[in-house]
């Protein structure tokens, strides 16, 4: 089944952006890259099997919540149109979709293989719901949702914490902004915990999150024809204690000098350099309270699963 995307993202404008970023990232001191360049077709398909590595406890976590509190959430905001950002595959959606049997559901992913693969499960479970799947970037296309009555924001998975403090203060003042007062965000965000369970999360066993972190160089090669040797980095996953966020990195084994032909850029990695690939904000409670209401937003509900790893907000758009 082939389902239309709407898109406000197309291959031209990808391309570009890609070059800006890796422009400007692998060309700064100390390296990085920004995180959203991992969700090719690979990388989401990766990030689906994180999902269910026996570290990563977050989408367990946010399933048991969502599990425990999804009829809540329906009362609570009698919501007709489902909007999540960073779907994905909208796995766990389904349970939202489940308990507020919506008229309409607007996906919003950079990722058009998740969005795909999304709408078709769901019109075999939902065949009367109506599907709209943009391809957006979350921190650029707010502008694109539709208007339509009592909207729910869903913003799932702890992706929030892959922001930056100042980009996630302008991404909630943007949500807020295309809501009106009244209508709500469901705001998935994963708890400041003992490093020895978050560490583990970020860099399991099988070497899945390695994989992940490394395609962001493997898309490079595709896009950009970079020729980076990929096993050429080791993936690390540190708890910066200060900032309570995970920070990954990918690190060169060895002195490399690469070439990135698309943005006429050679980029020289002494052994042992590092390129920050993402971060991973863990949060409580006050903090999330906070950056709500800085935001124009109210706390209305705030919900854990009985361990407290991992918590979704209900919040209100205030007048
Ligand atoms: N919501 C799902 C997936 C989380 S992974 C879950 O909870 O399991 C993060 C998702 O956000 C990926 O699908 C990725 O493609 C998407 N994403 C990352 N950066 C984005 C951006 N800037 N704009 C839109 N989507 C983005
Ligand atoms: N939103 C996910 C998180 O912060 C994204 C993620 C999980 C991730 N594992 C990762 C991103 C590894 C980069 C590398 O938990």
């Amino acid at each position: 089944m082939t389902v239309p995307l709407e898109i406000h993202l197309d291959a031209d404008d990808q391309e570009r952006a890609l070059r800006a970023d890796v422009v400007a990232g692998l060309t700064a001191t100390p390296k990085s890259l920004p995180p959203k360049w991992f969700y090719d077709a690979r990388g989401s398909e990766l990030f689906e099997q994180i999902t269910e590595l026996p570290e990563y406890y977050p989408t367990r976590a946010e399933r048991a919540i969502l599990t425990a509190h999804a009829t809540d959430i329906a009362r609570l905001t009698g919501a007709r149109t489902l909007i999540e950002l960073g779907s994905g595959y909208s796995t766990k959606t389904r349970l939202l979709l489940d308990a507020l049997r919506p008229e309409l559901f607007v996906p919003m992913d950079v990722s058009p293989t998740a969005l795909e693969a999304a709408a078709a499960r769901i019109a075999v479970d939902h065949p009367s719901l109506r599907v709209r799947s943009i391809v957006g970037d979350f921190t650029r296309h707010l502008g694109f949702l539709p208007v339509a009555d009592d909207r729910l924001v869903a913003f799932l998975g702890g992706t929030i914490g892959n922001l930056a403090p100042d980009e996630r203060a302008r991404f909630l003042a943007g949500v807020r902004g295309v809501l009106r007062p009244g209508e709500h965000l469901l705001l998935g965000t994963d708890l400041v915990k003992s490093p020895r369970v978050l560490v583990p999360a970020y860099d399991d066993a099988a070497g899945v999150t390695a994989e992940f972190n490394r395609n962001v160089l493997r898309v490079l090669n595709h896009h950009l024809q970079a020729d980076f040797d990929v096993d050429g980095f080791t993936h690390v996953a540190l708890w910066d204690a200060d900032h309570e966020w995970i920070e990954m990195r990918l690190r060169a084994r060895r002195p490399m000098r690469v070439t990135i032909p698309a943005v006429d850029l050679a980029v020289e990695f002494a052994s042992g350099e590092e390129i920050r690939t993402e971060i991973s904000a863990k949060f409580r409670r006050e903090g999330v309270a906070k950056e709500l209401s800085e935001a124009g937003f109210t706390l209305d509900h705030w919900w854990t699963d009985p361990e407290a790893r991992f918590a979704l907000t209900l919040a209100r758009a205030l007048p």
